[in-house]
């Protein structure tokens, strides 16, 4: 006999919340052979009830009171959508220790305060799952946790924030300068009104916070990640990588070394031949290698009302199955040991360096032997346009550590030869 129905509360009913109601309805016909159970609704907390009631079969679930969620024996699983870390943080850890399993598309709150939240889910013998919370509608983190359980995780390297990678493509598939890529990114809805988060690397740097902390069961948390974003990149530079046969992304990457983790997001120059070169538009990919599976990529779309609904409810589903089989609170964090994070400078990477100097006999030789004296060998030169007297050059240094490029860039700026340096960009 199937048992009565799940219930289930969403705090929010914004894009994200709108998707997962239209789910709810879609699968109801099938729910009983997907779950021997069915999944409903029951509570929807919302600051203006008036605003959402033509969004719903029945306006009398629209409730401003958390309390009320709260203090409903009949709920089991309740859902944040809200985003932030306040009031999620309070809502999230009240449901748990008011023995409710909750999903979350929250990933501020994961990435900053993931540790405590999973200490108060295993008190309270109740499940704490995020899906939704790293690249939309796309399953990495479940098949991190599953399926490539039996891996030692090496690398988990993606493009996990859409808004720049729309702004990137743009810029190199139309020749848009990032203002105007911007503009039309804003104007579609795909970056925010303010987009400071996504285009600064701030919202890639709480996913791959999250997804390192998952692989390498070391806990990471958004400030031990490095963050650069896209605002300092020209169509001059998307020009130069084209040359060299690269595309440039915003990457944001997790690296086991043996020195420890590094975490870091900023723009990269990808061959072109790289799977994620060929990721455009809004769409989001992670790739993952792991020590016996080797090389894995997860593909699609990374935001939007559906495709993240369909992360959440992936969640739900799951939830749903372990309380009908009584097995609530056996998802672990495993987060089991302490892997330092390796600070930025004692990175390695080959770097893109565009400058410009002054064009004159010896030029060459001098900014060659200032980045020899800082131990960095340079791999290739490209010398292009001409800006009134001065030569524009770019140069690609062999694989070095990051505070050897940063000292040898101190030393060129402050050099008589050398007009400015205009951007350094990791090279893949
Ligand atoms: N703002 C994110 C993006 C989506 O542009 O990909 C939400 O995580």
């Amino acid at each position: 006999m199937a048992q009565e129905e799940i219930n289930v509360a969403l705090l929010g009913f914004g894009t994200v919340g709108t998707g997962v109601y239209k789910i709810m309805q879609r699968q109801r016909p099938e729910m009983m052979q997907k779950l021997n159970t069915y999944l409903n609704i029951r509570s929807i907390m919302v600051r203006n009830p008036e605003k959402h009631q033509h969004k719903v079969e029945d306006p009398g679930i629209l409730t401003t009171s958390f309390e009320s969620i709260l203090e409903d024996p009949q709920i089991d699983i309740v859902v944040e959508l809200i985003g932030g870390i306040e009031p999620g943080y309070t809502y999230i850890r009240s449901a748990m220790e008011a023995g409710k399993s909750v999903v979350t598309a929250n990933k501020d709150l994961i990435a900053e305060r993931g540790g405590e939240l999973f200490q108060v889910a295993e008190e309270n013998h109740v499940e704490l799952r995020f899906e939704a919370a790293v690249a939309g509608g796309i399953p990495i983190i479940s098949p991190l946790k599953n399926s490539l359980a039996a891996n030692e995780i090496r690398t988990v390297m993606g493009i996990v924030n859409g808004t720049t990678n729309y702004i990137l493509s743009k810029m190199t598939d139309e020749g848009m300068d990032y203002k105007e890529a911007l503009a039309q990114a804003t104007e579609l809805g795909y970056a925010e009104a303010d987009p400071t988060a996504d285009v600064e690397g701030y919202d890639a740097g709480r996913k791959i916070a999250i997804l390192a902390t998952i692989a390498f069961h070391s806990r990471v948390t958004f400030r031990d990640v490095y963050t650069e974003g896209i605002t300092k990149i020209t169509a001059k530079d998307i020009s130069y990588a084209k040359t060299l046969g690269r595309v440039i992304k915003l990457i944001a990457v997790a690296n086991h070394t043996p020195e420890g983790i590094e975490a870091k997001v900023h723009p990269m120059l990808l061959p072109e031949s790289h799977p994620l070169s060929s990721v455009s538009g809004s769409y989001n990919a992670v790739y993952v290698n792991g020590d016996a599976v080797e090389d894995v990529m997860f593909y699609g779309r990374g935001a939007g009302e559906m495709p993240t609904a369909s992360a959440v409810m992936g969640d739900v589903f799951a939830v749903a199955r372990r309380i009908k089989e009584h097995s609530q609170g056996s998802t672990r964090d495993n987060v089991y040991r302490t892997i330092p994070v390796k600070r930025i400078e004692n990175t390695r990477s080959s770097y893109f360096i565009r400058m410009s100097v002054e064009d004159k006999p010896g030029v060459l030789a001098t900014i060659a032997s200032i980045f020899g004296n800082n131990s960095v060998s340079i791999e290739q030169v490209i010398q292009k346009n001409k800006i009134g007297n001065d030569a524009e050059l770019v140069i690609i240094t062999s694989n070095v550590k990051e505070r050897h490029i940063k000292d040898a860039l101190l030393i060129l700026e402050s050099s008589s030869v050398v007009r400015k340096v205009a951007n350094m960009i990791r090279v893949y």
